[in-house]
């Protein structure tokens, strides 16, 4: 019998549900080489800490998150808490020795992501992981495996947007919506998205912001079960404009005031022989033009990803056509995840710490052009 992987996990609310059943599912999907024990679940109030431990099939419950460091058996940490928090829960649990799997961006602030870059570096023993949960929808790392067969040719444009509406004036105060605890709004939110998969997808690396513009539409916000209102001081939105390394132009933009877009992660990307194209709400597919021999059935074809021999991830699912959602995104990264703590390779490449840092200096990039109305070299943001 191979020997568990136990699982500790850090934050209970959107992200700690979309983990634990991640957690929770992994092992009745896929043949994964080694079976996940769910440990102990930490986040702030022991109160609502007992029911979700029980819900989701946690052996224990923690409202100190430091103690998950002393537990021997614990082999990875997964750190799903506010963006500040990121630097210090995943410092920690790297010093104790464990793998940490953290979620995105991979912190508020580029300093913050540096310490974490470095310190995974140094901790030659520990695996880390990034959740960039999007990486892993089938059509996404379908339009990997086709973008990096060359089956667009060379990338030309990236027109990558991320457009939610939820974000408006009567949206109470959340950590969401503070500097000091967010690091940024909707452009660490969302843009860190649609960047690592301009990344993934293409295989190459900005080179250049050329200009950005950011905005915050709503100044104050009403403070949650409070009276009286708190300044809101991040982005409500952010655009960029940038080239690649390889040459292509790519625009990004972000917002969560784009009424009637709740979800709306798309990204087209343009070759010199073909297309693809990718819109979360439709997430089951992918749009992809190629060459054809013959110009009158010349178009896009609309590719269900759901083949199971096909299509990434498709054998551990339902049959054809019987479509997956977001929660399995998380479950086909769990799954990776497990395959590399068992010395096997993930079916697409995983992002570490070192990755998400190149997409936090992307971030960076944009953020500094925008405050100071310039175009920022890659080069200058270490
Ligand atoms: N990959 C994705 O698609 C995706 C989606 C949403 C959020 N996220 C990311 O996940 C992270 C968490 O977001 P969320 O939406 O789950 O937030 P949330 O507010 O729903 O949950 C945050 C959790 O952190 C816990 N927490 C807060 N402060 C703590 C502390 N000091 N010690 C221990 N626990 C503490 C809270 O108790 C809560 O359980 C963020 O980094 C966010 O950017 C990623």
């Amino acid at each position: 019998m191979p020997r568990p992987i136990h699982v500790a996990l850090i934050g209970q609310k959107f992200m700690g549900r979309a983990h634990s059943n991640a957690w929770h599912q992994v092992g009745h999907f896929f043949d994964g080489p080694r079976p996940v024990h769910l440990h102990t679940v930490a986040a702030r109030d022991q109160g609502e800490l007992i029911p979700f431990a029980k819900r989701w099939g946690w052996d224990h419950c923690s409202d100190d998150w430091r103690s998950l460091a002393s537990i021997d058996e614990v082999e990875l940490v997964d750190v799903g808490t506010p963006n500040h928090l990121h630097a210090e829960q995943a410092l920690t649990m790297l010093a104790a020795g464990k793998h940490v799997a953290c979620e995105k961006p991979l912190a508020g602030t580029l300093a913050d992501a540096r310490q974490m870059r470095d310190a995974a570096r140094k901790a030659k023993s520990s695996k880390t992981f990034v959740w960039f949960n999007y990486r892993r929808c089938p059509a996404v790392a379908l339009a990997h495996q086709l973008v990096r067969a060359g089956k667009i040719g060379s990338v030309l444009h990236i027109r990558a947007q991320y457009l939610q509406d939820w974000g408006g004036p009567s949206t109470p105060m959340s950590w969401r919506f503070k500097k000091s605890l967010a690091g940024s709004g909707a452009h660490g939110d969302l843009n860190a998205h649609i960047v690592d998969m301009a990344r993934f997808i293409t295989g190459d690396e900005v080179h250049e912001v050329h200009g950005a513009v950011a905005r915050t539409f709503v100044k104050e916000r009403t403070l949650e079960g409070k009276r009286g209102k708190s300044r809101s001081d991040v982005d409500d939105c952010v655009l960029f404009v940038a080239s690649f390394k390889g040459g292509a132009t790519a625009s990004f933009e972000a917002t969560r005031l784009a009424c009637g877009n709740q979800n709306r992660n798309t990204i087209e990307i343009n070759g010199t022989k073909g297309s693809v194209r990718f819109d979360f709400e439709d997430m089951n597919v992918l749009h992809f033009i190629g060459p054809s021999d013959d110009p009158r059935t010349n178009g896009w074809q609309r590719i269900m990803c759901t083949s199971a021999g096909n299509h990434p991830y498709a054998d551990a699912w339902w049959p054809d056509a019987h479509v997956i959602g977001y929660e399995h995104c998380f479950t086909n990264m769990a799954a990776d995840i497990v395959k590399v703590l068992s010395r096997r390779k993930p079916l697409v490449p995983l992002p570490d710490f070192e990755d998400a840092y190149q997409t936090q200096r992307v971030l960076e990039a944009a953020l500094v052009s925008a405050r100071e109305r310039t175009a920022i070299r890659l080069s200058e943001v270490k």
